[in-house]
């Protein structure tokens, strides 16, 4: 056990302060509880909100590694799946089977299954320190003294000392906006679209659909035995006004040119315009930022949780060699060793919107770019290496 595990003064001190309890926070200070390293999670939200957040549901093969390598896939991840989506033009449909080496796969895990499996593990399995509900949180991270956090809840105000601050709370947290403008560059794209996320009463039609079509992108992925999600293309700043339930149903035949189809209960719908970002370096001093803290893909990959995820392990790695062995060299050159392989996930994000979307509607950018798409996806059912390729992507080992 760690010695400065209990040291309680008038002011708690710990190793790490984790803003933010979504898969990047517990999955960080899951493996720093693992490892002895001492930290405490602060996360804005009470418990049951953030464990019903219906996100993307595999772990791709990178990230399955990494918990087998925490000894900790079994108890938070469900079993391997066969990853096979059903990538569609104007409703003529070609199964794509993401291929590998044999156990290598991704695993079934929905975001919201991960942050249960891993609350129980790190709070009621380890005995892990998560407070909920915090609010007024501020960071204190001068160069000349040791980090501290404030917060208040219905107990009154607190501050933690610690040596370090991990940043993932999100888009919108503190952290990141605690840096000092000038520190970070940051590059953005917006695609010129939003997708209209809506969650339905009907399970599956067949394989998980992603389908380009002359009157734009749709994709069916399942939700659970009964239920599905359904995205649809949609312009910026289109809200529920625009997108009634029939217009929905209406949409999803014509663009997967399927009248059969039929309609059932919209349960929610979400808009999210789509955009890719990147904020470097990922750290400032004491404080280092892991997940969409540092980044944010469009949805279109299915990879936010997974490069959360690849953050946050080198992350952990780091901090254990920082507070356990006293070497700071891997925290030191955390930005320089993950940032690589964030514009890897990025270049694939990237990759999936343009093709799936300029593939369908001609009026997005052309019809010179519409048939190029086309060509790109037929690549992968004519060439067993672009089929490697995309499949190594979709593992998140290119
Ligand atoms: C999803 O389940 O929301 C999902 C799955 C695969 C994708 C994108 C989204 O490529």
């Amino acid at each position: 056990m760690n010695p400065r595990k209990n040291i309680m003064t008038s002011r708690e001190k710990t190793g790490v302060v984790v803003l933010g309890a979504g898969v990047a926070g517990l999955a960080l200070a899951t493996f720093l509880r693992k490892s002895d390293v001492p930290c405490v999670v602060i996360e804005r939200r009470d418990r049951a909100y953030i464990q019903v957040r219906q996100r993307a549901g595999v772990v791709d093969a990178r990230n399955v590694q990494t918990f087998e390598r925490w000894g900790l896939a079994d108890r938070l991840l469900a079993g391997p799946i066969a990853q096979t989506i059903d990538y569609r033009v104007n409703g003529s449909g070609r199964v794509f089977e993401v291929v590998g080496d044999a156990g290598s796969e991704g695993r079934f895990c929905t975001q919201q299954m991960l942050v249960h499996n891993l609350l129980r593990e790190l709070i009621d399995v380890m005995g892990g320190d998560v407070r909920f509900e915090v609010g007024d949180v501020k960071i204190e991270n001068e160069a000349s003294s040791s980090p501290k956090i404030t917060y208040s809840d219905a107990s009154g105000p607190h501050v933690i000392a610690c040596d370090y601050i991990a940043g993932c709370d999100a888009d919108h947290g503190v952290s990141r906006t605690s840096i000092p403008e000038g520190v970070l560059t940051t590059h953005t794209h917006d695609f010129g679209y939003a997708w209209l996320a809506a969650l339905v009463e009907a399970p599956l039609i067949g394989h998980p659909i992603m389908a380009a079509s002359d009157h734009g992108f749709v994709a069916q992925l399942p939700r659970g035995p009964q239920r599905s999600r359904y995205y649809l293309q949609c312009a910026l700043g289109d809200g529920p006004d625009d997108w009634p339930d029939a217009r929905i149903w209406e949409e999803i035949r014509r663009r997967l040119c399927d009248d059969t189809i039929e309609n059932a209960v919209v349960h929610d719908k979400e808009f999210v315009p789509l955009r890719s970002v990147v904020h470097a370096p990922m750290q400032y001093r004491n404080l280092f930022l892991a997940g969409d803290a540092a980044h944010l893909v469009p949805p279109t990959g299915a990879k936010g949780m997974n490069l959360a995820l690849y953050d946050v392990d080198a992350l952990a790695h780091a901090l254990v060699s920082a507070l356990r062995d006293h070497d700071t060299a891997a925290l030191a050159g955390y930005t320089d060793a993950v940032l690589p392989g964030v514009w890897k996930y990025q270049d694939f994000s990237v990759w999936m919107t343009d093709t799936k979307h300029d593939a369908g509607d001609p009026t997005l950018r052309g019809q010179f770019h519409q048939m190029s798409a086309r060509a790109r996806l037929d690549e992968l059912f004519s060439s067993p290496v672009a089929a490697r390729l995309h499949s190594d992507y979709q593992r998140g080992m290119a």
